[in-house]
């Protein structure tokens, strides 16, 4: 059983979606995905996780949320079912970010944990949860809600060294939380995000040098790694060049980080999706767009590979 926070949630129930980059249509995709897991006859509530700049709810139609995390964490609203507010789609609901909050860019941990467990509570066939952009820990800590979470990239070296860091801080919080009682260990772990502290940049390395400490501790490590398989999306695709950036993407995840990323599917560069927001609309207002069919080839590729993993397969 993994330790930390993913082990207090049914995760196949809770999807995340991270990226690291900022723009890169994380949002877009969680609304996209909820929405066309929605059309397949789920509940679905969607999570702005993103406490630097929520905006999720523009997304699904909402210009003015009555109410939002800020709410529950602020004491206002105790009980987190209260926070969940309705969208325009049906089968969809919302819990609004945290944005323009003093204080809540940067929640304490108790905080934290009370949204953590309060996530943990709500009640629907799938929780979607936009992650905000950047590496720091409380993104990793949201991410990490799911076992396997939805990194999104495009094709621009940016958002694809992004994507890498955010995808090798994801795994190494997975280790460092094995090993919070052992000071050497995370010391190990710590340092092999800066390569040239550590000497080397293979996670096999890492993990040897972790099993040197402790035999126990490699296997402990090898275990959360070879468990480690997050999906893949890429947007904004305007042609094969940019859909081939999932080859290469996962060929960078594998080679270094030995983790075989598991591809979802790609999204077009579609001025619906650039309609939507400006008119603050869901993506379902354009059902004939090019977008709304590629997300829905994602949200049918999620649901068999959340429907394999709950039997086990
Ligand atoms: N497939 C697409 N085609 C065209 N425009 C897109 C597409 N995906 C996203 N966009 C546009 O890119 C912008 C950023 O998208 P979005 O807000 O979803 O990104 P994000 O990664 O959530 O950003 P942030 O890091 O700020 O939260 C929006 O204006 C959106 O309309
Ligand atoms: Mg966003």
């Amino acid at each position: 059983m993994e330790h930390g926070l993913s082990a207090f949630f049914p995760s196949s129930r809770i999807i995340t979606i991270g990226g690291g980059k900022g723009g890169v249509g994380k949002s877009t995709v969680a609304a996209g995905i909820a929405i066309q897991l929605a059309e397949l006859k789920k509940q679905v509530i969607l999570v702005d996780a993103d406490l630097g700049g929520a905006n999720l709810h523009l997304c699904m139609g909402i210009r003015y949320p009555e109410r939002s995390l800020s709410d529950f964490i602020s004491g206002a609203i105790p009980d987190i079912h209260n926070v969940v507010i309705n969208t325009p789609v049906p089968l969809v609901r919302l819990i609004s970010g945290a944005s323009g909050i003093y204080g809540l860019t940067n929640p304490s941990f108790s905080h934290k944990h009370n949204m953590l467990s309060g996530f943990k509570k709500l009640n629907a066939d799938y929780i979607i949860v936009d992650v905000g952009a950047g590496s720091d820990e409380n993104n990793i800590d949201f991410f990490s809600l799911a076992e396997n979470g939805i990194i999104v990239v495009t094709n621009e070296p940016t958002s694809i060294e992004n994507a890498y860091g955010f995808l090798k801080n994801s795994l190494l919080r997975k280790l460092v939380r094995l090993f919070t009682a052992d000071q050497t260990v995370c010391g190990i772990i710590k340092n092999f995000s800066n390569p040239k502290k550590s000497g080397f940049n293979r996670i096999e390395h890492l993990i040897e040098k972790v099993r040197a400490v402790n035999p126990r501790y490699g296997k402990m490590a090898d275990e959360i790694h070879l468990r480690y398989h997050p999906r893949l999306v890429v947007n904004m695709v305007k042609n094969a060049d940019d859909v081939g950036v999932e080859a290469s993407f996962k060929k960078i995840a594998k080679k270094y980080l030995n983790i075989d990323m598991v591809y979802v599917g790609y999204v077009v560069y579609d001025h619906a999706v650039e309609k939507c927001i400006k008119n603050i609309q869901p993506i379902s207002h354009y059902r004939e767009s090019d977008a709304y069919a590629c997300l829905r080839a994602i949200a049918k590729n999620i649901s068999v590979l959340e429907t394999q993993e709950h039997n086990g397969e």
